[in-house]
């Protein structure tokens, strides 16, 4: 019991000013690496979020301690050995621990090099932004470095935001949108959930994805706007594409208007759907874009914001204006750059991007086989590349009455989420973890790491089979087993 309301915090008593240099109670990462999973989960609950425990023990994703992972697999505290269809979202491009990286990261540490460059240049910043603008098509050129996809994304809106030389500059962005959380970017996040009572950027307005004819309009209609955003493949949409006659329209659009064009690439750039960037397929290319994820090789925490030369220049050009928007403490980091430009380099070298073709090619190609053997569950199945999209049919009409109550007691985030049951099982049963899609609950997402080959699709597909063959009656009662066992 508090003795104290819950609202007003803790006066901080004398002894613990005086406690002076002694050291506190602090577990040691020795302490760390041996927690069990029940130390695990009440240190979460009390330090870390409840609410998303609650979650992962709907799912049964709470009971894997990981031990170890290499390349395509988790390795747990029983030994058991799971494959990663998730692939952090697009961050495990190389897998897990891809030696090549891991031996450039020890080396630079090996050699004492230092990290934080604010005072002096940066070699690694400096070759890191290289390798970037040589890959970048056109003169996207200028780079800012920073620790995340959302930090690279408000870099993004910012410059362009500058660049576009209105005074109330206006954002068009997309529904279903997920550009991240940051204040800045939440308010082009199109999720009521996440954007809940904040107070956000004003200046915004939303249009249909892949819908040249509203962008149009919004644009024809609204001289403030300035800048629109775009991911080039919706990712928490549920793997959306648009057309290319679309990219070319948005292209034009934007020139003839003299609005600025930001393609969020932080989770289909870097290969995933079978070119560097997303756009590359559409022959055209943005004024502004941003990766994170993959850049720092699944090692370091890295994001970049890419700007056509003219546009940063526009911007921060100056010595006057240089500083407004600078490299934050972190950015541009010793060893996160390093990792980058080995990571890079590895991505060519093992012809990653290729792999992503042509694996993904073969994983659409059995998916689709499936669908055609379960079309009572399986709904849709899309995507480029390793950035693919299962979606489900509504099960909730398709199940029997019987059945209706016993889903009733199932949490509120599960009731309709056929996606849930199933990536609960596949995790539980066949050791396949899946993700899942922030808008669209009946939507798995698979993003394996691009080093993925045609066995581990054999294996990820063979898993699926199976289980949709329990059909849709057997996937929930099983899954309510495991809640009620
Ligand atoms: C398209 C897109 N943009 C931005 C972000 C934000 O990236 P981060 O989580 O690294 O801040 C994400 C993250 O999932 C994303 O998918």
């Amino acid at each position: 019991m508090l003795d104290r309301p819950a609202h007003v915090a803790p006066v901080i008593d004398e002894p613990y000013f005086r406690r002076g240099p002694a050291k506190p109670a602090l577990l040691s990462v020795e302490d760390a690496k041996a927690l069990d999973l029940r130390s695990m989960a009440e240190l979460f609950k009390e330090h870390v979020n409840p609410g998303q425990f609650h979650f992962m023990k709907l799912l049964g994703f709470h009971k894997v301690k990981v031990e170890r992972a290499e390349g395509m697999y988790y390795y747990d505290q029983n030994g058991r050995k799971i494959l990663d269809f998730f692939g952090g979202f697009g961050s495990l491009a190389f897998g897990h621990n891809h030696p090549r990286i891991l031996d450039a990261r020890r080396r630079f540490q090996d050699e004492g090099r230092h990290e934080i460059a604010i005072a002096f240049l940066s070699q690694y910043a400096a070759a890191l932004a290289k390798n970037l603008a040589t890959i970048s098509p056109g003169d996207l050129d200028m780079v800012f470095l920073g620790s995340s996809g959302s930090e690279a994304m408000e870099a993004a809106i910012k410059v362009a935001e500058r660049a576009s030389g209105r005074r109330n500059c206006k954002i068009v962005h997309a529904e279903n949108s997920f550009h991240g959380k940051t204040k800045g970017v939440l308010s082009i996040t199109d999720s009521t959930l996440y954007q809940g009572d904040f107070k956000l950027v004003e200046n915004r307005c939303k249009v249909p994805f892949g819908d040249l004819e509203a962008l149009t309009r919004a644009i024809e209609s609204d001289p403030e706007i300035g800048v629109v955003v775009l991911e080039t493949v919706q990712g928490g949409g549920g793997i959306i594409e648009a057309t290319t006659d679309y990219w070319r329209g948005v292209r034009a659009l934007c020139d003839k208007h003299k609005v600025l064009w930001v393609a969020d690439e932080v989770q289909c750039g870097y290969g995933r759907t079978g070119t560097f960037f997303a756009f590359e397929r559409h022959g055209v290319v943005p004024d502004v874009t941003a990766l994170a994820k993959s850049l720092g090789g699944g090692k370091a925490a890295i994001g970049a914001m890419i700007a056509r030369r003219e546009v940063y220049m526009k911007a921060y050009g100056t010595p006057k204006t240089a500083m407004i928007h600078a490299h934050a403490t972190f950015g541009g980091i010793g060893e996160a750059c390093v990792t980058a430009i080995e990571a890079l380099n590895t991505l060519y070298d093992e012809d990653l991007i290729g792999n992503s073709a042509s694996v993904g090619d073969y994983l659409l190609a059995r998916l689709r086989d499936i669908k055609a053997k379960y079309p009572d569950i399986i709904k849709d199945v899309r995507g480029r590349g390793l950035m693919v999209g299962l979606e489900f049919q509504d099960f909730s009409r398709a199940l029997p009455f019987a059945l209706r109550p016993m889903v009733a007691i199932l949490d509120d985030k599960l009731k309709g989420s056929l996606s849930g049951f199933v990536g609960a099982l596949l995790l539980r049963d066949y050791d396949c973890l899946v993700a899942f899609t922030e808008y669209n609950r009946n939507v798995i997402r698979l993003e394996p790491p691009l080093v993925c080959g045609e066995d581990e699709v054999d294996t990820f597909c063979d898993a699926l089979d199976d289980l949709l063959g329990r059909g849709i009656v057997g996937i929930v009662k099983d899954f309510i087993k495991t809640q009620i066992g």
